[in-house]
């Protein structure tokens, strides 16, 4: 008896001290998934040219930098920059709703490292990659282990954002340039519905 007591109270001493650093990890996930979705915006770094610090923007299942006005439905509508979180390799548009926002990169020959984000359930185009996102080492934003290219000259005088196909000015475009993109982590994230 008093022996099967000691071993109880030895196992739940054991218990006591493994559980706080187990429930701590688990407890400080956002969303209660078992990895935190980190929330964060991104900067465009590349110095002396004029898309330096021009911050992302999503918009018409684009992403842009240095946009005026995305007119996407966000709770804090004056902010105009995208919001993203990462989970699984595959990049999302942050959103209180259930509906997700994800993108996808098209690095085939037709593509040539388009970057576009599907609504719901809305399927991805036919060479999308969705998976292959990371933010690395200096806390730069990359697809496929790649730097991102910013293209001047679209929509409302905004850059496009490509990802790295080895397609130097993709898209028919010119004077295309590499960016490191920056993440800017937030604890206040800007809920949007982004335009289609
Ligand atoms: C936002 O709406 C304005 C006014 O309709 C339009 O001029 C502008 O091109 C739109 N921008 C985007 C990114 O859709």
């Amino acid at each position: 008896m008093q022996f099967k007591n000691f071993l109880l109270a030895a196992s739940a001493a054991v218990t006591a001290t493994a559980l706080p650093a187990g429930s701590d990890s688990a407890c400080k996930a956002p969303g209660g998934g078992e990895t935190a979705a980190e929330t964060f915006g991104v900067v465009s770094i590349h110095s002396g040219s004029a898309v330096q610090y021009a911050p992302f923007n999503a918009a018409l299942s684009s992403i842009f930098a240095g946009l005026s006005s995305q007119n996407a439905s966000c709770a804090r509508p004056d902010e105009q920059t995208a919001t993203f979180y990462i989970k699984d390799g595959s990049l999302y548009l942050y959103d209180k709703s259930a509906t997700p926002q994800q993108l996808y990169v098209d690095r085939s020959g037709m593509g040539q490292g388009k970057i576009g984000y599907t609504t719901g359930a809305q399927p991805p185009p036919r060479n999308a990659e969705r998976e292959g996102w990371a933010i690395d080492a200096n806390n730069h934003l990359q697809f496929g282990g790649s730097d991102l290219i910013a293209c001047p000259n679209s929509i409302d005088r905004a850059w496009s954002i490509w990802a790295n196909a080895g397609v130097e000015n993709p898209g028919f475009n010119e004077g295309c340039v590499g960016i490191a993109a920056r993440v800017e982590k937030t604890n206040d994230p800007n809920g949007c519905v982004y335009t289609q």
